[in-house]
């Protein structure tokens, strides 16, 4: 077993890093996999989501003091599971997160359809230019979080993604109660039964798009 690495990463604080991580990192546990969650914000807040209650499945580790020794302490553990998702600080300079993008099979990159955090995220997309030259493999995909669909804000946004230069998920994530309660709670979707039964379906579908990105059923190479 080699674990497949999900870097969760953006400049931004606030786009939904820890959300996207904790809920993707759920429902793989929920699917029977062995999952690791690396917290390297020093704010540990998937930590304390893991802390709320005794019912998430995946393990969830503060690791933020490893910074830019991350990728060698993680290479170590990678046997021992089947997906490690790193959650990151908002600093895509920070020697921890260039260190998870140089490991990392996939950067995930969640962004709220708002142009004022399209242009904050600017910065992560020249962090994942540069880890590629250590880390060829990396593949990267914007996730659209708190989706408004149907509004002439999401169309003017979602527009202008593709100049943003990194592929979009065709799965995306819309602002909702049960992935705020998953947080309060400490538990993962599935957890939350039939109150959550549009969000866990939204977010299958996010995580069955992942794994066929991270097991290759996507064209290799196509885009960043
Ligand atoms: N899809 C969503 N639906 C509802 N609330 C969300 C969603 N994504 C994020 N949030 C909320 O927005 C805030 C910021 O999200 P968080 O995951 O902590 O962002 P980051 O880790 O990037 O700073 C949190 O209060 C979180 O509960
Ligand atoms: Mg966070």
């Amino acid at each position: 077993m080699s674990a497949k690495i999900i870097a969760v990463v953006n400049q931004k604080g606030g786009a939904g890093k820890t959300t996207l991580a904790m809920l993707l990192a759920g429902s793989f546990a929920d699917a029977g996999h062995s999952v690791l969650v690396a917290d390297t914000d020093p704010q540990n807040t998937a930590v304390h989501w893991a802390g709320m209650g005794e019912g998430y499945p995946a393990t969830v580790e503060d690791v933020s003091g490893e910074e830019g020794k991350l990728h060698k302490a993680l290479r170590k553990r990678r046997d021992a599971y089947d997906y490690i998702v790193i959650d990151s600080p908002p600093a895509a300079a920070a020697p921890v997160t260039r260190s998870a993008l140089r490991l990392a099979d996939l950067a995930l990159v969640p962004v709220i359809p708002s142009p004022l955090d399209l242009w904050a995220s600017v910065r992560i997309r020249e962090a994942i230019i540069h880890a590629r030259e250590k880390n060829p493999q990396l593949r990267a995909r914007l996730v659209v979080n708190q989706m408004q669909p149907n509004t002439v804000l999401a169309r003017e946004v979602l527009g202008m993604l593709p100049e943003f230069g990194i592929p979009l998920l065709a799965a995306s994530l819309k602002s909702r109660t049960a992935y705020r309660q998953c947080a309060a709670l400490g538990m993962t979707l599935a957890a939350l039964g039939s109150r959550a039964g549009l969000a866990i379906l939204e977010l299958e579908a996010l995580r069955r798009e992942v794994e066929s990105l991270l097991s290759g059923v996507d064209v290799p190479g196509r885009g960043l």
